[in-house]
C-alpha cells in the first residue's frame, strides 16, 4: 500500500484523517484493532456510491471477519431527511447492532451527515467512520462533528456534534465523481486558500482547472483541524469556515437551488471580496487576485440577483443573531476575520459586494 498522509485531530475525541490512494483500505484493520468489540458494521450509502464502490468496501469487511451489513438510500440531497433517517434507525435496530457496533459512512456529505446523525442518536450514540467520496466530503463535512438532516424549515436543522472514530479520506474513489461535483468541492478549496494559505491559492492560480492531489487536500483538511480544534461548537472562530456562505445561502435560496452550493461559495467569495475591498479592509489588487481566480475557476464572478433580493435572503439565514449578522471578511490572501454587522448595514453592504 502507498504511503499515505495521516492528520491527527484533538477534538472533544482524538481521531486520525487518513488521506492517500487506497485509504479505504486500512478501515478493516483499523476497526479489528482500535475498536476489538465491534462485530456489526452497518455501511451506510446512496444509490449511486452503491453501484460503484460499496461492494469492495463490504468484502474487505467481511475478509476481516467482521459482519458488515448495508443500507443504502437514494442519492441526493432531497433524501438526507427524517423519514431516510427514520428508515436507516429501523434498519439499525432490526440489525441488532448493540452500543459496541459501528455505522460507517461511505459517500458525500449527505450521507456522512445523516449516517452521523444517526450514529449520534441511534442507542444515545454509537460510533462512526467517516469514508467520503466527494471532493466536498473529504475537505469539508467528514471532518469536524457536524451531523444533521433537513427538514421543510431549513437544511441542517436537526443535528448534533458527533465525532467520527476514524475518516478514510480515498482519492480512488474521486475517479468516478462527475465534474460538476468536483467543480463543487473546488468551492470549498478556494474557500480555506482565501481563508489560510496564500501557497494553496498560489498552486490554484498556476493551475485552476487542474484535479488537486493528496497534499492539497491534507492541507485543507489541516486548516479545518486547526479550526475545528480551536473551536468544536462554532462559538468564535469556526465562523471563519463561513466565508462566502453567507452570500451563497442567499445565492442558492434565490436560484431555487439551481446554483450548487460550491459554486455559490466561490461566487460568494468574489462579493466578500469586492465588500471589503469597498471598505478598504483588503487591497483593490488582492481583491482582483480573488475575482481572477474565481472567474479562471470557472464560477460566476457576479451574481445575477439584485441587491436588494440578496440583501432580503440574507436576512432570513440561520446565521443572523438577533439584530447583527456575521460575516466573513478577507483582509488579504490568507487572510479573514469576522465582522459583524447591524442588519441596518446589510443593505449597503451587499450593494458594494455586487
Ligand atoms: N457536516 C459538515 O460540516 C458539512 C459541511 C459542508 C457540507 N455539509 C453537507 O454536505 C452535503 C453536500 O455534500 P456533497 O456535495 O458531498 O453531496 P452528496 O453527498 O449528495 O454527493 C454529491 C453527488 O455525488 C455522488 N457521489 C458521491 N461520491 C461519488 C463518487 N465517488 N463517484 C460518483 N458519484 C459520487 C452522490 O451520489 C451525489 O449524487 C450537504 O447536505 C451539506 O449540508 C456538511
Ligand atoms: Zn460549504
Amino acid at each position: 500500500m502507498c504511503a499515505m498522509t495521516n492528520i491527527r485531530i484533538n477534538a472533544s475525541t482524538r481521531y486520525d484523517v487518513s488521506v492517500g490512494s487506497g485509504a479505504s483500505e486500512q478501515a478493516a484493520d483499523f476497526i479489528r484493532t482500535a475498536l476489538p468489540r465491534v462485530n456489526k458494521v452497518a455501511v451506510v450509502t446512496d444509490s449511486n456510491v452503491d453501484v460503484l464502490h460499496s461492494s469492495a468496501v463490504v468484502s474487505r469487511l467481511a475478509d476481516a471477519g467482521l459482519a458488515p451489513v448495508k443500507f443504502a438510500f437514494p442519492a441526493g440531497e432531497k433524501s438526507k431527511n427524517l423519514a431516510t433517517y427514520a428508515s436507516l434507525i429501523d434498519f439499525l435496530a432490526e440489525n441488532r447492532l448493540d452500543r459496541t457496533d459501528i455505522v460507517l459512512a461511505l459517500g458525500g456529505g449527505v450521507t456522512g451527515d445523516m449516517a452521523g446523525f444517526a450514529a449520534a442518536t441511534y442507542k444515545r450514540g454509537i460510533d462512526f467512520i467517516q469514508m467520503p467520496t466527494t471532493l466536498l466530503a473529504m475537505v469539508d463535512s467528514s471532518v469536524g462533528g457536524k451531523t444533521a438532516v433537513d427538514i421543510a424549515a431549513g437544511k441542517n436543522l436537526v443535528g448534533a456534534f458527533h465525532q467520527p472514530r476514524a475518516v478514510f479520506c480515498d482519492l480512488r474513489f474521486l475517479d468516478t465523481l462527475p465534474d460538476g461535483w468536483r467543480m463543487d468541492g473546488m468551492g470549498e478549496v478556494l474557500k480555506y486558500a482565501v481563508l489560510r494559505d496564500q501557497s494553496l491559492f498560489g498552486k490554484l492560480e498556476s493551475a485552476p482547472l487542474a484535479p488537486i492531489g493528496e497534499s492539497e487536500i491534507a492541507a485543507c483538511i489541516g486548516m479545518k483541524r486547526d479550526i475545528v480544534e480551536a473551536d468544536e461548537k462554532e462559538s468564535g472562530m469556526r465562523k471563519l469556515l463561513n466565508l462566502g456562505h453567507t452570500f451563497a445561502h442567499a445565492i442558492e435560496k434565490l436560484s431555487g437551488f439551481g446554483i450548487s452550493h460550491g459554486r455559490a461559495v466561490a461566487t460568494g467569495i468574489a462579493m466578500a471580496s469586492r465588500a471589503a475591498a469597498k471598505r478598504g479592509a483588503l487591497s483593490g489588487e488582492d481583491c482582483v487576485r480573488i475575482e481572477s481566480l474565481v472567474s479562471a475557476m470557472g464560477y460566476d464572478v457576479h451574481v445575477k440577483f439584485a441587491a436588494t433580493e440578496i440583501a432580503d435572503a440574507m436576512m432570513d439565514d440561520k446565521k443572523v443573531e438577533g439584530e447583527s449578522i456575521d460575516l466573513v471578511i478577507p483582509h488579504g490572501i490568507g487572510h479573514c476575520a469576522v465582522c459583524r454587522m447591524p442588519l441596518a448595514e446589510v443593505g449597503k453592504v451587499v450593494a458594494d459586494a455586487v
